[in-house]
């Protein structure tokens, strides 16, 4: 059989490092593949005002699939300055590559799973009856709708003439903000399609039924955004109706999951819910089975089968320059697991967690995170294990 392609996206800062460790996991695993780099980032902003140049996306429509590690961006007046003196004439605008991706192949799927390993020191933990601790066992796949919603970009600060018309004619509107002028609105608009929503719902239960998880969970706010959260639910309850009356359908606010995620994370299975909603509820998740360095994602087209998989970490500057990188990598090797499910090579991706899961247990490597000290570069002299150490003992568990 021939080797799998795969494009690298290291990125910025601690993305690279991660990344190179990670490919010397896969190695190790067994996953045999061609790595072709892709240029993405703060660099090729700066070198040529472009941080997702053509020939990036032109390599990801080839082999469609792409192992990213993280990108720096900085704001307006910074991305302005650091761009090449020549191109400051252009009137170039940065944009993040990473929104980029996703708006050029339409990765509308989102996957972030949440789950606990044993022995992790980050997990969270309660207190139960009669002052016993306990450690609730994670394990959540959650689904967000990637491009639309909050996030679709569509909004106004003194909106013109005809969206404020438009606005005029919801009595809501006239009712709680007719006597505002106009200069003094800011709309931000949340559009849900029935194509997108139907997709991401699909693909929840999709998973829910070839995970075996008993439910899927809506996690909107039907009862107050009754157009967009009420169409999410109820289609769901069509889908769940037709399609997979063996999986359970529930539906949480949002703001009530927040609270019932400390109360009983281990309740859960799987969550799908729109962009903004499903960005936060990944988030406290990912805060109960150990944070960035532990959180991972996949972002994918079902339609054509690309997908981009990476840590939900950013580049973290401040270590990215460390003679000896301390981050843990262990959220970008989660992240080429799903990759690798998602090419359908699930046997690696088992011998993979179940390295990572071997050497949490044991707890005799652990980066600074995991040892709960302040990451500082003396962190490896104290007793944290690098980067490259983390990806040498799972590559011995391996
Ligand atoms: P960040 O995720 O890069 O770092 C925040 C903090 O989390 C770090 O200072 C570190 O304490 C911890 N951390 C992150 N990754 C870790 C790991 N693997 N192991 C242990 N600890 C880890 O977020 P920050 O500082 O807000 O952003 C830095 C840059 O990254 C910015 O330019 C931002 O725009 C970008 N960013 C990029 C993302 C991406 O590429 N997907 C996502 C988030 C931020
Ligand atoms: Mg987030």
């Amino acid at each position: 059989m021939s080797k799998r392609t795969i494009v690298t996206l290291p990125g910025d800062g601690i993305g690279r490092t991660v990344l190179e460790e990670t490919i010397r996991v896969l190695d190790a695993a067994g996953f045999e593949a061609n790595y072709i780099e892709g240029d993405i980032g703060w660099k090729f902003w700066c070198s040529e005002g472009n941080p997702l140049p053509q020939r990036t996306l032109d390599l990801l429509e080839k082999h469609k699939i792409g192992l990213f590690g993280a990108i720096t961006s900085k704001p307006k007046d910074e991305a302005f300055d650091e761009l090449k003196p020549e191109l400051q004439e252009k009137g170039l605008v940065y944009s993040s590559p990473i929104v980029g991706l996703r708006q050029h192949f339409g990765l509308d799927i989102c996957l972030r799973p949440c789950r606990t390993y044993k022995g992790n020191p980050l997990n969270f933990i309660k207190r139960g009856a009669g002052g016993t601790v306990e450690e609730p066992e994670v394990d959540v796949a959650i689904f967000r709708q990637n491009t639309e919603g909050l996030y679709g970009g569509v909004e106004w600060s003194n909106p013109p003439k005809q969206v404020y018309d438009a606005l005029m004619t919801h009595p809501k509107f006239v009712q709680n903000f007719g006597d505002t002028s106009v200069e003094e609105i800011s709309v931000s608009t949340r559009i849900f399609t029935k194509k997108a929503t139907e997709r991401i719902l699909r693909a929840a239960f999709d998973y829910a039924k070839k995970y075996g998880y008993k439910s899927v969970t809506v996690c909107e706010k039907p009862n107050v955004i009754r157009e967009t959260s009420g169409m999410m639910y109820k289609m769901a309850q069509q889908i769940q109706k037709a399609d997979f009356p063996e999986i359970e359908l529930w539906n949480t606010n949002i703001d009530a999951q927040m609270m019932w995620l400390t109360k009983n994370p281990e309740n859960y299975g799987v969550i799908v819910a729109g962009n903004m909603f499903g960005d936060i509820v990944s988030d406290g998740f990912a805060g109960l089975i150990g944070g960035l360095g532990f959180a991972c994602s996949a972002q994918y087209n079902p339609e054509t089968g690309i997908g981009v998989f990476e840590p939900t970490h950013g580049s973290a500057p401040k270590y990215a320059d460390y003679s000896v990188s301390i981050v843990n990598p262990i959220a970008m090797v989660e992240s080429a697991c799903m990759m690798l499910d998602f090419i359908d090579e699930p046997d690696i991706a088992k011998r993979m967690r179940k390295a990572v899961a071997d050497v949490v247990k044991e707890g005799k490597v652990r980066t600074y995170d995991m040892a709960k000290m302040p990451g500082r570069a003396d962190v490896v002299e104290r007793g944290a294990a690098s980067t490259k150490q983390m990806a040498d003992a799972i590559i011995a568990k391996l």
